[in-house]
């Protein structure tokens, strides 16, 4: 991989794999059309809270919502706070419109397309939290690079985020485990892990909401997930 020079998204290689799935019902289409545009964040300029929610309120950053469960959660629990999400996943941009609709919740903006590229344009510092929720795992060695938890995007993370704030990763897949577990620990002068022991991770913490995909991964598949939270130093 490029070296990486934090806040340059150029430096990092394109992470994800399929972006469009079967067609759009008629209505998913019409929010994509119509609603979209109305919550979108801006194409160009700086991402902050003023400019998104007309506020200085706390900023929430989820990169790769699939279907927006987990985000809407959230932004419904936290209505002060501001939430910005990012999937390059057209399907599920409708689904995450679908919920924002549905459950009228006006602290949400989102981002058809890599979660890099809007991260790169919120102002260092800024950040109260950011989810990294079961990333594409990419689990064959020669692809590691193209996962979302390497040192450029962590960086990023880290430049973005306030001291204190917060970054939340889940993951069901174990090879990613290891991965994810090997680049935080290159990165804990600047990121505290917050477990105590095995109980944080092995346990869904509270006001982190199960997703389908995640609700998939134990039922159907029988996959064990793991929770980590690190805090900004
Ligand atoms: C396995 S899904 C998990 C979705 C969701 N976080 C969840 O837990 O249900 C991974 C998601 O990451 C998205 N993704 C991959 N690369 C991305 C990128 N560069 N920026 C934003 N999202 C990305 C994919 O499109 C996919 O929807």
């Amino acid at each position: 991989m490029t070296a990486h020079k934090p806040g340059d998204p150029t430096t990092l290689n394109r992470l994800y794999g399929r972006s469009i799935g079967k067609p759009l019902r008629a209505f998913q289409q019409s929010l994509v059309d119509d609603f979209l545009p109305q919550i979108a964040v801006p194409d160009e300029g700086p991402v902050t809270a003023e400019r998104l929610f007309g506020d200085d309120r706390p900023m929430h950053f989820e990169i790769g919502f699939g279907s927006g469960e987990h985000m809407a959660d959230r932004a419904e629990n936290l209505p002060d706070h501001g939430f910005i999400g990012a999937e390059p996943f057209l399907n599920g941009v409708a689904a995450a419109l679908g919920h924002v609709k549905e459950r009228t919740l006006p602290n949400i903006r989102l981002h058809h397309g890599d979660a890099l590229e809007v991260l790169a344009r919120i102002p260092d510092g800024s950040l109260s939290f950011a989810y990294l929720l079961h990333p594409d795992p990419w689990p064959k060695a020669r692809h590691a690079k193209r996962r979302m938890m390497n040192d450029g995007p962590v960086e990023m993370l880290a430049a973005k985020l306030k001291p204190g704030g917060e970054f939340r990763f889940g993951t069901d897949h174990d090879i990613y485990l290891r991965h994810a577990l090997m680049i935080m620990r290159r990165h804990s002068d600047t990121f505290e892990w917050l477990a105590e022991g095995p109980q944080d991770w092995q346990n869904r913490p509270s006001g982190w909401s199960e997703t389908r995909y995640e609700r998939k991964a134990r039922d159907v598949f029988g996959h064990e997930v793991w929770y980590f939270k690190y805090r900004r130093r």
